[in-house]
């Protein structure tokens, strides 16, 4: 591997991807708050016991995809494979539950998953999450979920993507999981020598991963035990269905095939697949997680909650508009005015410069080549930024009483001499940013 590639399943982003990657977070951020959930910021490093005690000792993210180190003060240390966990942690640390009412928290930012990579998978990869602490209600489910096919919408995937829901439980209730744990517990035990080696050694500790297996999974449903949960959590799933289609989404339930990977899981859970993606398709999944926030040490703490992968996220929305047209509405980068100049005398070039102080204190994407280059050059690069509008200020035009400019529509080619003092005000009506976000 040359020194100047990135570790394999790992990325360097540039633009037009990171521009991408900024706009669908601005996106995600203007939904998520409207829906009244707040930013989180975690560590990227746990302990990685945290994630064995929560994720699941015998998931396929803690047993073979997580990427462990220890520290010069020999902690087991883990690069989060994913973010639930941490929350968790941080709510019982910071102990969020003292505000009162339910904690509505959205985080953004990297995973990491020792997975083979491939097209859209990746070993470091970005999740968007929200978890709803603290509410019970069949209603926080279908809250999350409403916010996340908001955002869906908000890019233009209505009809893109598919919601699946299933029911799996509890472990509160003898009749619920406990019941069908031991069933299947004795029903692989009969076949055993059907069983791959990671199955065989999961048939005790956690019976349920066996159905979730690539291989044995699919081929053991069909006959195993069949799972029926207990009376309150089918009731608690069919009123999240209800509410979904209440609400207008078209949803499959319950489907038995969705098991998902992580052990914390309890009642409700989802996942959204995208449509023309291949076989990593789950752009988006999660769940009820009754038991956690119990099991990490706290009160018992009903949560729901679930995460987003940006970058599948990117490719379901390239699929549907490859010209990124409806994400671009949300872009906080990019260029509405590109300034080149055209000449060397010092007035023109302060006139340059405080132009484009002037306009971005409108909040005006101002900026030029900085006077580095030819004036072609400069127009080349007003063109690879997709500049909208491009003003031209050369050094007779500076001069004149009072001084003018070129203004050119990128749109259309057309161009016109202004005054240099008119410039903003036309630039800011035609983008509709009249007032200033900031004094200089
Ligand atoms: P998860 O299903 O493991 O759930 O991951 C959520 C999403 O992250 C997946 O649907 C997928 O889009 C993306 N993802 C996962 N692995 C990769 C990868 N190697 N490369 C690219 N994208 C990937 C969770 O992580 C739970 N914490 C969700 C949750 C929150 N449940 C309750 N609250």
């Amino acid at each position: 591997m040359a020194e100047t590639q990135p570790v394999r399943g790992f990325r360097d982003l540039t633009a037009p991807e990171s521009t991408r990657t900024a706009a669908l977070e601005a996106a995600a951020r203007e939904t998520l708050s409207l829906y009244g959930f707040s930013e989180i910021r975690l560590p990227t490093l746990e302990l990685a016991e945290l994630f064995v005690k929560s994720t699941g000792e015998t998931s396929d993210i803690v047993e073979k995809e997580m990427f462990r180190f220890e520290d010069q003060g020999g902690r087991a240390l883990a690069l989060r494979p994913e973010g639930t966990p941490g929350v968790v942690r941080a709510y019982l640390d910071k102990s969020l539950r003292q505000q009162g009412g339910p904690v509505k928290l959205y985080y953004v930012g990297s995973m990491f998953r020792a997975e083979r990579p491939q097209k859209g998978r990746y070993r470091e990869f970005e999740q968007i999450g929200v978890e709803t602490l603290g509410n019970p209600h069949p209603a926080a489910d279908v809250e999350a979920i409403l916010a996340l096919n908001a955002l869906f919408a908000a890019l233009g995937l209505e009809g893109r993507v598919r919601l699946r829901v299933n029911n799996l439980g509890c472990d509160t209730e003898a009749s619920c999981r406990p019941a069908f744990r031991d069933a299947l517990r004795a029903y692989l035990h009969k076949h055993l020598d059907t069983l791959c080696d990671s199955c065989k050694r999961r048939v005790d500790r956690n019976p349920l991963r066996v159905l979730d297996c690539k291989g044995d999974g699919p081929r053991l449903s069909a006959e195993a035990p069949r799972f029926a949960s207990c009376a309150a959590c089918k009731a608690h799933v069919d009123q999240v269905s209800a509410l979904l289609t209440d609400n207008g989404l078209t949803h499959a339930y319950p489907d038995p095939t969705l098991v998902r990977g992580l052990d914390y899981y309890t009642r409700t859970v989802f996942e959204f697949a995208g449509t023309g993606l291949g076989s990593q398709d789950a752009v988006a999944g999660g769940g009820r997680y009754d038991g956690l926030v119990k099991l990490m040490g706290g009160p018992d703490t009903p949560a729901v909650g679930w995460a987003l992968g940006v970058e599948r996220l990117l490719l379901a929305v390239e699929a549907s508009d490859p010209s990124f047209k409806k994400l671009e509405a949300h872009r906080g980068t990019g260029r509405d005015v590109f300034v080149a100049v055209q000449g060397t005398e010092a007035p023109t070039l302060a006139k340059a410069t405080r132009l484009m102080e002037t306009m971005r204190r409108f909040s005006i994407r101002a900026g030029g080549g900085l006077f580095a280059s030819s004036l072609k050059a400069q127009m080349r690069e007003a063109g690879r930024e997709e500049a909208r509008w491009c003003v031209i200020i050369g050094d007779a035009e500076a001069a004149k009483l009072p001084p003018t400019c070129q203004l050119k529509d990128m749109t259309t080619g057309a161009q016109s001499e202004v005054l240099i003092d008119a410039v903003k005000d036309a630039i800011a009506t035609s983008l509709s940013k009249k007032e200033p976000t900031h004094g200089l």
